[in-house]
């Protein structure tokens, strides 16, 4: 069994906590995929959900998978989220954003009554920050400005690219800056800090977030629990 198996389990065992009738937020990755493409042959058997798309990307498997789509204006109650992490800490805190969707990833989690975590166990680090650089959306006026200040963090700050000299461009019409430090000591402080830098739309840190992780290993489904702080 390798990584791809491993994602395959988590994404699939998600499904057991999907109910008739729900509301389901749907992230976005390689992990969630396999969520998704499962949700799809529940609904060909008759399951009737309705799902939030929190990317252009997962928009297009849900429509493909004929998943029935809404909006978080016209459904702001949603029953739970299934979505990808790119690093889980011991308190199930994230970095997410690996695919650049962590802005709207974050509003549909801030807006779910449960948010489950899909990942295999490569996921699972002592802290935050020390595989994943942090992703972070910034508006394109002033970037490099924005880019600075950051960096004034600690970190070495990269614009993401989709090849040399293009940038990689959010659904939200924004950049991407891939702020790597060694780890991020104070992950709850960090999420604040860099929210206040004018220019910044939102970052990959998930903080008090996330019900419950489940990891895909060789030893086959881990289950990581937590009471949702409610804010
Ligand atoms: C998307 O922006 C990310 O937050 C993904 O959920 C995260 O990168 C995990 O993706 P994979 O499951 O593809 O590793």
């Amino acid at each position: 069994m390798d990584k791809e198996d491993f994602k395959k389990q988590a994404g699939e065992e998600a499904v057991k906590l999907i109910e008739d009738g729900m509301t389901i937020g749907l992230g976005t990755g390689s992990t969630v995929e396999y969520t998704l493409r499962k949700i799809g042959q529940m609904i060909q058997e008759g399951f009737k959900i309705q799902g939030i798309p929190t990317s252009i990307r997962t928009k297009r498997i849900a429509k493909e998978e004929k998943i029935p789509l809404t909006t978080l204006d016209e459904h702001p109650e949603i029953d739970i989220t299934i979505d990808g992490a790119d690093e889980v800490d011991s308190n199930l805190n994230l970095i997410k954003g690996g695919g650049g969707a962590l802005t709207r990833e974050k509003i549909i989690a801030y807006n779910s009554k449960k948010v489950i975590i899909v990942v295999d166990d490569s996921k699972v680090v002592k802290a935050l920050g020390i595989d994943f650089p942090l992703p972070v959306e910034v508006v394109r006026f002033g970037w490099t400005s924005t880019k600075k200040t950051l960096e004034a963090f600690g970190c070495n700050v990269a614009l993401r690219e989709i090849m040399k000299g293009e940038p990689f461009i959010t659904d939200n019409g924004n950049y991407i800056l891939d702020c790597e430090f060694d780890y991020i000591e104070n992950p709850e402080q960090m999420e604040i800090n860099i929210n206040c830098i004018p220019g910044v739309v939102e970052n990959g840190l998930f903080i008090n977030l996330v019900s419950e992780v489940i990891v895909g290993s060789q030893q086959g489904i881990l289950t990581l629990e937590k009471e949702k702080t409610v804010v």
